[in-house]
This record gives C-alpha cells, structure tokens and sequence, in this order.
C-alpha cells in the first residue's frame, strides 16, 4: 500500500482496496474524538487552507470541523469572488496555489473546472484535497459513502447498489471507479440525457466494474441493497455559482423513491443514501424510515474529513 503521508487525494481512479480498508480503520480509530465532541490534539500544529470556489454546505465545513476535532488551525475563503481569482484579475490556480502553499499545510479544494485540483496539486508543496471539480469527481464524499455502507451493512462485497440522479455527476464518478476494488455490482437509473458518458463507460469496462443501465427506480429497487441518490434536477457544475431560476423543474417518477416505494418494494434491510442537498427526488417522509441514512453520513462525513487530514500529514501511518 501507498504511503498516504504527504499525498494528494483527488481521485478514487486507482485507489486501492488495502487503501480503502486503511482509511476505514483510521475513521474507526479517530470517531470517538468526534462522537465525544471532543478536540484532539493531533494536528495542533497543522494549518487547514479551505480554498472553494464553489458554494458547499457539507464538504467544506465537514472538512474545518474535522480540523477543528484534531485540534489543527483553519482558514481559507468560500467564495472566489473575494480573491484575485474572481475579480478583474482572474488569477490562475498556479499563481494561487503559489501563494496558499505557505499559509497551510494542506489544502482542501472545490472547483468548477474538472481537473483543477489536480492542477492545484501540481504546483502545491503541500497535499491537496478534491473537495469537487465540475463534473469530475468527488472523493472525500464517496468515501464518506462506503464508509457509512461498511458500518450500516457490515461489508462492502456482495452487495447491489442502486445509483439513481445525473450520470454525469461528480459522486456517480467517483463511486464507479471505487466499485472496481470490491465484489459489488450496480443498477444504474438516469434519464437518458444524463447517462453515463461513452468514454467513461470505456474506463469502467477497462477496470471490470459491473454495472447494468435500467430503466426506473421502480424496476431494480427490489434487488438493491444500498440506494444511493443524487438529483436529476440540479445545478450546472461546471459554473461557479448558479442560482435557482423562476422555474424549475420537478423529478419524474422514474427517478424518485418515495416512502410508498420502500415499503411496497425494497428489501426491508436496504439503505437510502443521498449526499445532498436533495430536490424532490426524494420526499423528507423518507426520513422517518428506517431506509434513511444520509444523517448518519454527516457524522460519518466528519470522521473521514478527520482521517484524511490525519494520512495525508502524518499523524496517523
Ligand atoms: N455533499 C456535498 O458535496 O454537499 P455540499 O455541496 O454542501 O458540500
């Protein structure tokens, strides 16, 4: 297994099995800190550069909780527009990281470019963390993901996941390439607009990963054990900030589960996981059922953000 000291994580292309299974005990190890709601001090003399160009509920201050709960030092900006990189000067992400290297020791980015945290991370002395790249992929979350279905089903092998939303998102990325270190297979549910795109499904066939397109929610939920959402109704990733217009518009049927759906047709001891924010594929009286565990994920989301931040500076081997 790779050392994870000093390593950049953008992508869970080529993460490896031993690798996911090592950040998992991490995460166990370090959970109690945050279950006590306690601060630790393993990174008190670390600083965290939250460096997002996109807006971000959960990533970014996951991330500065998880900094917080080691007891390392935060700062950073949530809007580009503040910076040299969003006004009259569009400042490069290589003159950028030029100058955040030295105020942190790590550096957690979201952006709306597919690929600039790996540019960011070409210039960096210090790790640099894919907080979200457009389209491109979304690690830390799906970490979050597998880590949550570990601790909810016990296993990562065996099982049958539901991936329902946009295609093209950065989490349906980032989830099929983890897919190919485990004995797991997928539906995968999208309107036809938003499918999986032909090159990607070229990488997929290349790592072996088992996946079978389907039509609707209500024809595989039957046969899945972890249903794991993202809207179809959403904003263009590839802008910096996109507001809601006037109208938009509403989920179909195909790719929305309901509380009547659970009931009537999955499996009881199925899982329904969302990494938010969620539309109106999936209705809040999903949350009273024993399915939902998308909270969970944000306790869960903290512990990752922890173990990470520990790897990638050497707190923990
Ligand atoms: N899950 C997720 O990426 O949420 P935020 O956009 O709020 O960070």
């Amino acid at each position: 297994m790779r050392s994870f000291l000093g390593r950049d994580i953008l992508s869970l292309k080529g993460f490896e099995r031993a690798e996911f299974e090592h950040v998992f005990e991490v995460c166990d190890e370090l959970a109690p800190i945050a279950r006590n709601r306690q601060n630790a001090g393993l990174l008190a003399e670390k600083t965290l550069l939250t460096a997002f160009y996109q807006p971000s509920t959960r990533t970014r201050l996951a991330t500065e909780a998880a900094m917080h709960r080691l007891g390392g030092h935060v700062l950073g900006f949530s809007d580009a527009k503040m910076t040299r990189a969003g006004d009259f000067y569009q400042e490069s992400i290589k003159d950028t990281v030029h100058m955040l290297e030295y105020y942190g020791d790590v550096i957690a980015m979201r952006h709306f470019e597919q690929g600039a945290p790996a540019e960011a991370a070409k210039w960096a002395s210090v790790p640099v963390i894919n907080c979200g790249d457009g389209w491109g992929e979304h690690p830390t979350q799906v970490l979050t993901d597998l880590y949550t279905t570990k601790k909810e089903l016990g296993t990562l092998d065996g099982l049958t996941f539901l991936l329902v939303g946009d295609m093209r998102m950065r989490t349906m990325h980032s989830i099929l390439y983890a897919m190919s270190q485990f004995d797991l297979e997928a539906y995968v549910v999208g309107p036809p607009e938003m499918s999986l795109l032909p090159e990607f499904k070229s990488e997929l066939d290349e790592l072996n990963v088992r996946y079978t397109e389907a039509p609707s929610v209500a024809e595989v939920i039957a046969d899945s054990d972890v249903i794991y959402m993202e809207p179809v109704v959403q904003p263009d990733y590839t802008k910096s900030r996109d507001e809601r217009g006037e109208a938009v518009g509403t989920t179909p049927d195909a790719y929305r589960v309901t509380r009547e759906l659970l009931r009537d047709q999955a499996r009881p001891g199925s899982i329904v996981l969302h990494s938010l924010p969620r539309m109106d594929e999936l209705p809040e009286d999903v949350d009273a059922t024993r399915h939902a565990r998308y909270w969970s994920e944000a306790f869960n989301g903290v512990v990752m953000r922890m173990a990470l931040l520990a790897l990638v500076l050497g707190a923990m081997e």
